[in-house]
């Protein structure tokens, strides 16, 4: 049955618990929002106190010098736009600025929400009285109160709206239709976190550009995606959305979302308006707790936190969505320095800026406006330009205005690049949905989300067993196989945090691959739960115990439901949930070689299992295709490729922990951290009950090929300062490493590149990663790699938050992964220092 009609079943409650403004997860939003449903409309009435504007608009001033999308900065464009600012009352620019959720609601049409009377303690209704009001938001696009929909999805639906902003608003502006397709529309491909274990943005542009085609065809022109926040505590459930905790790794598949939503012109069919999230710093949220604080240096800020959004603007994201943490005291929904200054000023952002679902009513809970008209003078003037959902907006603009407390041209400005992002899109000359519309996973898409599900795989552990050959791939003469788990078979746990319009209808299951192949080899699958995800009963314990016994081998397939990370999925815990740990010790004592799959959307802490599993591979949340692409790994018809974009702990505590971590100045050099201290090893940076580093560190992963690493150089062994300065667009040196396939069968390596810096001003980390590439190679083969390293590579923020290079040494390390040991080293150098030398 389908994800969005099996809940559709339900609708009449679910419509109900919106309205009264209850919190549910954004997949529950998005799937109700589908429904194809009719309306009677009443009143139409165009709101009346024309207030247009001049014909010198002072906006246009207002463009910035170096736009970060050219389309976007069309003259011709800005000319329409001038056009029709001219024409427009002061009601009608206000609804440029107004978003609303779709209930799939009909008559009424609510899509703010009931009176709190209904809501119970703790539920996101109770929390903004203001947006407990009805709304008819198909009267609001019938006046032109209302610029754009969230979750309104479907042919049928999203004309049946666009038809009335376009055909009854005076001024016939259409609505842009925004949804969070994250990973996949109806084919859905891994969650981001997997996606980015792929080192590919090639790969990541394909699938990207296949959900905006498809959801295109159902009215939706505006991603809600990508989410580049970067994240080094797993413990924030988020953490799945996005690439993890590296700030290179996150601007490169930043780029690629782009370039596959986006393409080269916003207005071609099939594609889609970005929306970058969550603007900034979301993932750094104090405890990894959700929508807690962050609190960090402006250096930290802008070298580990920025580049990806940076990246992604740079790409011409056409929307930015303003994220619900604060930053250092300020929300990131009211916080000028962050949107005014450093993404329209230093970016040269010329999109618009979207808040997150209801963050300008929450600016009142964070405690700096007391009240909704200073929350929304607060978002509106720091450059939130659409209020998404706080019906804040709506309500208090009006009087902020004509009380002269927000001005008109800030009004001005939003309605401005909320106009030009709409002519961008092509949506005045084609409003409605055009050609078929994709209602299920598309057959001819499977193979690339099986692609990506292949290359989302990242192999943790390969032990030889008593035959001297390594526990993966199966070897065929293992023809009784025990699939055990509670992820082994479950189709809505392979779709992930953020389903789309997927339908479990259209997943592979494990279950399902495994069996196609035994028909087909004739061998035997055994088949057994175990247990539930989260749950205590051990009632189907003997079963799995057995089904283990009578195997030549045992695949278990273990780890977290798809809801328990994504948005509200903070864990203080990153166990296996439940009693699946207690299932795994049962399963092993049976004696047989196991195949441990981990499904998550995090880095678990996978101790136990690494002590005594010979074969671990992380494999995420895969999507539609995941059986198969499981089935293709695990039988060796695709070696496993990807690498970790997270660390992996030994233990909760360590985090957070990213392998670009800082020196201390008591480095546990040569301390044996694997013991308690003893004298002098107390006092040095470590704990004493563990190791400092990572179980599975970033960057790691194996194939069932082997790869060595040579001739790790660099171009040069000195740059002039001056020159690394000046030329900060073209590279300044090469590093360059032969790798070389060493095992017996063809395989895809990722070949990375990691710098450190040393003795500069500031301190910077033990190693970054400046460059990757994947290479495939057949086995004996031999390729050299090169990276180039300019001054984006070399560069760090000073004191002044500048970007700078200063004379000092650098180390490179080429290599497998971010415990890469090959190293080159060359010096920046000053004038004096070539003279000195000589
Ligand atoms: C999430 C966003 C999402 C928005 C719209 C919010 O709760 O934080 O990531 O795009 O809802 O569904």
């Amino acid at each position: 049955m389908s994800r969005m009609n099996s809940i559709y079943g339900n609708a009449v409650g679910l419509v109900m618990m919106l309205a009264a403004g209850l919190w549910t997860n954004s997949r529950v939003r998005s799937i109700l929002a589908c429904a194809t449903l009719c309306l009677a409309l009443v009143g139409v009435e165009p709101y009346g106190a024309a207030q247009a504007t001049t014909a010198d608009s002072p906006h246009q001033s207002k463009q910035v010098a170096h736009p970060s999308n050219a389309q976007l900065a069309d003259p011709s464009l800005e000319a329409r736009v001038d056009r029709l600012l001219r024409k427009m009352t002061l009601e009608e620019k206000i609804g440029q600025l107004v978003q609303y959720n779709d209930t799939g609601d009909t008559s009424a049409v609510q899509t703010s929400g009931a009176p709190p009377v209904a809501n119970k303690q703790g539920v996101m209704g109770a929390l903004n009285p203001i947006s407990a009001t009805h709304v008819n938001a198909m009267q609001m696009a019938a006046t032109g109160g209302l610029g754009s929909m969230l979750n309104t999805i479907g042919a049928e639906r999203t004309n049946t709206y666009q038809h009335l902003a376009v055909d009854r608003s005076r001024l016939h502006i259409p609505l842009l239709f925004g949804a969070d397709v994250i990973h996949g529309f109806h084919t859905i491909y891994p969650v981001p976190l997997g996606l980015a274990a792929s080192f590919d943005p090639e790969l990541v542009t394909a699938v990207s550009r296949m959900a905006a085609e498809e959801a295109s065809t159902a009215g939706v022109r505006w991603f809600y995606s990508p989410m580049v926040d970067i994240s080094r505590d797993p413990r924030w459930g988020r953490s799945v959305e996005g690439a993890g905790e590296d700030p290179y790794l996150g601007a490169a598949m930043a780029r690629a979302y782009i370039r596959g939503y986006q393409g080269d012109d916003l207005s071609k069919p099939g594609n889609v308006a970005a929306s970058v999230k969550h603007f900034a710093a979301y993932g750094a949220a104090e405890a990894g707790r959700e929508y807690n604080r962050t609190d960090m240096s402006e250096i930290t800020l802008r070298q580990v936190y920025l580049p990806p959004y940076q990246a992604a603007v740079e790409a011409g994201a056409a929307t930015v969505m303003s994220a619900f943490n604060s930053l250092n005291g300020v929300p990131a929904s009211a916080n000028p320095f962050l949107l005014s200054k450093i993404l329209r000023g230093e970016w040269g952002f010329n999109g618009f800026v979207v808040s997150d679902y209801t963050a300008v009513m929450e600016l009142t809970h964070h405690g700096i406006a007391l009240d909704p008209a200073t929350a929304t003078r607060k978002a509106i003037t720091a450059g939130v330009d659409v209020d998404m959902m706080s019906h804040f907006y709506d309500t208090q603009l009006p009087g902020l205005i004509r009380s002269g407390q927000v001005p008109m041209d800030v009004i001005d400005e939003a309605v401005r690049r909320v106009l030009r992002v709409k002519f961008a899109t092509g949506l005045f000359e084609h409003p409605y949905t055009e050609g078929v519309e994709v209602t299920a996973a598309v057959d001819g898409h499977r193979p690339l989300v099986r692609k990506a599900a292949e290359e989302s795989f990242v192999l943790l552990q390969n032990d030889k067993l008593a035959s001297g050959a390594p526990l993966l791939p199966l070897s065929p003469a293992s023809k009784r196989v025990a699939l055990i788990g509670p992820l082994a078979d479950s189709t809505w746990e392979m779709v992930g945090a953020w389903g789309g319009a997927g339908s479990d209808r259209d997943i592979v299951t494990l279950r399902q691959a495994l069996a196609e192949r035994a028909q087909q080899s004739g061998g035997t699958l055994l088949y057994a739960k175990g247990t539930e995800i989260d749950d205590a009963s051990q009632a189907g314990f003997p079963e799995a115990i057995q089904a283990a016994q009578a195997a030549d081998v045992v695949i278990l397939a273990l780890g977290e439901s798809s809801s328990m990370s994504g948005e509200g999925g903070s864990r203080a815990s990153l166990d296996l949930p439940g009693n699946q740990q207690q299932l795994l010790e049962a399963v092993v004592a049976a004696g047989k070689p196991v195949v441990l799959l981990i499904f998550s959307g995090r880095p678990l802490v996978l101790d136990w299992a690494a002590k005594h599993i010979p074969a671990i591979m992380e494999v995420w949340f895969p999507g539609t295709e995941a059986g198969h692409a499981l089935a293709n790994v695990l039988y060796g018809d695709v070696s496993p490729s990807g690498k970790l974009p997270m660390s992996f702990p030994r233990a909760v505590g360590q985090e957070p922990l990213y392998y670009n971590q800082f020196p201390t100045g008591r480095p546990p050099l040569g301390t044996d951290l694997s013991k308690p201290p003893t004298g002098d090893s107390r006092f040095v940076s470590r704990y004493i009950d563990l190791p400092n580093d990572a179980l599975f560190p970033f960057g790691y992963g194996l194939s069932y090929s082997s790869f060595s690493y040579q001739d790790v150089k660099v171009s040069k062994a000195s740059i002039q300062l001056l020159q690394a300065l000046v030329n900060r667009s073209i590279p300044l040196l090469e590093a360059t490493a032969t790798v070389t396939n060493t095992g017996d069968r063809t395989a895809t390596e990722v070949v990375q590149c990691y710098v450190r810096n040393l003795g500069a001003s500031i301190e910077q980390p033990v190693r970054s990663l400046k460059g990757f590439q994947r290479v495939t190679l057949s086995p004996g083969e031999s390729k050299q790699v090169s990276f180039p390293l300019g001054f984006n590579e070399l560069s760090f923020f000073n004191l002044d938050s500048s970007p700078t290079i200063e004379t000092s040494h650098y180390t490179v390390w080429i290599g497998s992964s971010s415990l890469a040991s090959q190293e080159a080293t060359f010096e920046v150098v000053s004038p004096t220092r070539i003279a000195d030398a000589h």
